[in-house]
């Protein structure tokens, strides 16, 4: 057992995890500068102590210069490297770096770098379990360097075995092998190293590794390790971190997609609710403009009476449904062309009632509902259909209640001509036979209309007036 040079790494004797198999063999004798005491190498020639310490600065120095890169270098990248180095250092003509990942409870070993100067080579997927079976598995497992001579000839009662499947399907002949942990800084073992067939001088045999090359290479595999498992952690942060940014841009084309879609369906809904407007109002002329204009003024009044956007933006919708329950309205009544008799009257008087029925059920209609029901109340509580006084009015229906009124005064009407604006302010600000303003109307609604009814007149032309 060669235990006199110390590995640095662990403390511990330099041979104190590793089994050497079939060692001496002759060749290996006369290739081999084997350690055999302290200040002797090889044949029994002092050891040239400066020698091998300068040689295990310049492979450190070598192995850093790698590492150095490591932040602008793919884990991949990295490891092929750190297997190409320590190939190069141990003169191995092929060679394997596996990493050690978690496989539920287990620990599996996946290929991560395969390197061979005789075969082309592809990495593939293929991973070995961490169990004494296979020899990478043991190294593993055990966390002992395995230094082989001949795969073919590993002495029996050996747990791990050579697997000779790869040697058969490429008719590569594997004979040495050098395989150690990769271990962090805490101990764990993080991945194995294999190299294969040391290459002589001038041998075309392949030569066993020695403890030259394991006093090379060893005493840096913490460092190895632990700069490999930052540079998977950091790879691992880089790939969520893409993961994350793809997943963003989906998620970004589907809230395009999704707001494209509400789009759509505003205006499906919109659409639908001007179509029952229309519907409601069919027995009237200029039933278009009508519900267009009501809508502009209840948004400009509620804009001006200081209401929120989400209020303004629902009354600028909800203001053309105030009459839909018309649509229950019996023809003969809504189309006849005189003074309704009292049961007529009361007939249409329900139309409140019959809208709220039409639109309660809807939440996205609620203000409409509330608009169509008390539409026709009055501040002083002298409407219909409940009598409701004052602030007992859904403000939404207060603006509507004016709004309607300023349109139907300009509109032409069977039992009446169309004014021009002057009439229908003066109306509206002085009152006339059929209406009280100050019964009717919400004070300050008024002196908005009062301070404002130029910006109706210009809805009124604006809007097919
Ligand atoms: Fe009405």
């Amino acid at each position: 057992m060669l235990n006199l040079v110390h590995d640095s790494d662990c403390g511990a004797p330099f041979d104190c995890d590793t089994r050497v198999d079939d060692r001496m063999s002759s060749e290996t004798r006369r290739d081999t500068p084997v350690v055999t005491g302290p200040g002797v190498i090889g044949n029994g020639a002092p050891l040239a102590v400066d020698r091998v310490a300068s040689a295990r600065h310049d492979v450190l120095m070598e192995f850093f210069e790698i590492m150095e890169q490591t932040p602008r270098k793919a884990a991949s990248e990295l490891i092929a490297d750190i297997l190409r180095k320590s190939r190069e250092i141990t003169r191995a003509e092929a060679g394997s770096i596996f990493i050690v990942r978690r496989d539920g409870i287990g620990r599996r070993l996946e290929a991560a770098s395969v390197q061979n100067d005789v075969l082309p080579l592809e990495l593939t997927d293929f991973a070995i379990p961490v169990d004494t079976d296979s020899i990478a598995g043991y190294v593993a497992a055990t966390g002992e360097t395995l230094i082989i001579d001949d795969l073919y000839a590993i002495p029996t009662g050996r747990l791990y075995s050579f697997n000779a499947g790869y040697d058969e399907r490429t008719g590569y002949r594997s004979r040495s092998m050098m395989c150690f942990a990769l271990k962090n800084y805490d101990g764990d073992v993080i991945g194995v190293v294999q190299l294969i067939n040391r290459r002589g001088i001038a041998c075309v045999e392949a030569l066993p590794f020695t403890a030259e090359e394991k006093a090379l290479i060893l005493p840096v595999k913490r460092v190895l390790g632990s700069a490999i498992e930052r540079a998977l952690m950091h790879q691992h942060i880089v790939d969520a971190n893409a993961a994350l940014h793809n997943r963003n841009d989906e998620l970004r084309e589907q809230r395009k997609h999704i707001v494209a879609l509400q789009s759509e369906t505003e205006e499906a809904f919109m659409l639908a609710i001007n179509m029952l407007a229309r519907g409601a109002e069919i027995h009237d002329p200029d039933t278009a403009n009508h519900i267009i204009r009501t809508n502009q003024y209840s948004y400009f009044i509620a804009g001006k009476l200081g209401m929120s956007g989400s209020f303004c933006d629902e009354i600028s919708f909800s203001a053309q449904l105030h009459d839909v329950g018309k649509m229950s309205i019996d023809t003969s009544v809504l189309k006849k062309n005189g003074p309704l008799g009292p049961d007529e009257r009361d007939e249409m008087n329900l139309h409140p009632v019959y809208g709220h029925q039409i639109l309660a059920d809807t939440d996205r209609l609620g203000m409409a509902a509330d608009i169509a029901l008390s539409h026709h109340e009055k501040w002083d509580g002298s409407g219909y259909p409940n009598g409701l006084k004052g602030e007992q009015i859904p403000m939404s229906a207060r603006i509507v209640a004016l709004a309607d009124i300023y349109d139907a005064l300009r509109a032409k009407r069977c039992y009446k001509p169309a004014f021009d604006h002057e009439t229908a302010r003066h109306i509206i600000l002085n009152g006339d036979e059929r209406l009280d303003p100050a019964g009717h109307f919400d004070p300050a609604l008024f002196a908005i209309f009062a301070e404002n009814h130029g910006e109706l007149a210009a809805i009124w032309d604006r809007f097919g007036g």
